[in-house]
């Protein structure tokens, strides 16, 4: 089959389309001949240095987390899942290929109304913003939430989630066009942070829950705008990952600071998480409330293209490649 590989770290350069052999699915896994592979930030950071891969970094690796596509084989135990379903997945690597083996836990259908392409732009996001903001950070119903980088992958569907969650949601972004398109989208409060300050517009503003990414100067501003009993959730620190803070904050509000990295979690817990986002977020895309927002498509050969739109922070939602 046909793949790109990451075949040492450096820029988009690196990625190059390469022969490769079909994986195998194991026992609880399937084969998804995949139709699209979703393109994330975590994919660039990878290529950028592959040893953030883990320490068992093999010398070339197939980049990508999420797919969709038509199930073509099934392991020996699989009995949730048939040849033939159409599925979207959450992969730990691989996705920037013609196929993929993944544990069939990791599968979900195809919402309603989402073609088979589209439907790659979802896993990466809602299993993320499911753990993050709904199991770490408990995101009640009329609750507020403030998502940074509201026009990334990210931002575009966990806004859209908490929105249809009945929750008050804030944002900010980087130009005014991202500005407006998130008001469209029906976000309520929107900030263009080159313009505004988020700590002293939203002073008074109690949010319950804050997704951040940005980190550096940012956390000690997240936790003064916090509620009691606040909840600040970390899923990066592109600004900076090392921080100042005042314990005091959190005391005197009980704050919690919490984080994660999806990637190395367990098959037990991405299984839940894929079984509490079905039961949770599915309905909502079958009811029209949310949907994945895709910026553009790339065929699989022009990986390195959609790492350098990535990279420039123009798009707006996701990046898709095609197979
Ligand atoms: N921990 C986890 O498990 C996990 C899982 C998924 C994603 N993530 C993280 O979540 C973030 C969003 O992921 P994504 O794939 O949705 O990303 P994305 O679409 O590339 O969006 C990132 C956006 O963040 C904004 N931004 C703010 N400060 C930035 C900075 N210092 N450098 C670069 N961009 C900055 C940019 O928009 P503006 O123009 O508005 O600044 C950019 O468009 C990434 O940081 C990713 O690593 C973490």
């Amino acid at each position: 089959m046909k793949a790109i590989h990451i075949t040492k770290s450096g820029g988009p350069e690196v990625l190059q389309l390469q022969e490769t052999p079909k994986p195998t699915p194991e026992k609880n896994q399937v084969l998804i001949k995949v139709k699209a592979a979703g393109v994330n930030r975590s994919d660039v950071i990878t290529r950028k240095n592959t040893a953030t891969y883990g320490k068992d970094s093999p010398q070339t690796l197939i980049p990508g987390l999420e797919v969709s596509g038509v199930i073509e084989e099934i392991g020996a135990e699989v009995k949730n899942k048939k040849v033939g379903d159409k599925v979207c997945a959450l992969i730990a690597d691989g996705g920037y290929a013609e196929y993929v083996a993944v544990e069939s836990s990791h599968c979900l259908p195809i919402p309603k109304g989402i073609s088979l392409e589209d439907a790659a732009a979802i896993p990466e996001t809602v299993f993320t913003v499911w753990f993050n903001v709904f199991m770490l950070g408990k995101l009640q119903p009329v609750e507020k939430l403030l998502i940074h980088g509201g026009t990334s992958g990210i931002g575009t569907m966990g806004l859209q989630m908490a929105k249809a969650w009945d929750c008050e949601t804030y944002t900010t972004a980087g130009s005014e066009e991202k500005t407006n398109f998130l008001k469209k989208m029906g976000v309520d409060k929107v900030i263009n942070y080159t313009t505004e300050a988020f700590e002293e517009v939203w002073k008074g503003e109690k949010i319950d829950v804050i997704l951040d990414m940005v980190g550096g100067d940012y956390t000690q501003k997240n936790l003064e705008i916090l509620n009691k009993k606040g909840r600040l959730v970390y899923i990066n620190g592109m600004k900076s990952m090392e921080v100042n803070l005042n314990l005091r904050t959190i005391m005197a509000k009980n704050l919690t600071l919490t984080g994660s990295f999806l990637k190395p979690q367990t098959v037990e817990v991405k299984t839940q998480i894929a079984q509490e986002a079905e039961k949770n977020i599915w309905p909502m895309f079958d009811s029209k409330e949310i949907h994945p927002i895709i910026y553009k498509k790339f065929p699989l050969a022009e990986a390195a293209d959609a790492h350098r739109l990535m990279e420039s922070s123009e798009h707006i939602g996701k990046i898709l490649l095609i197979m």
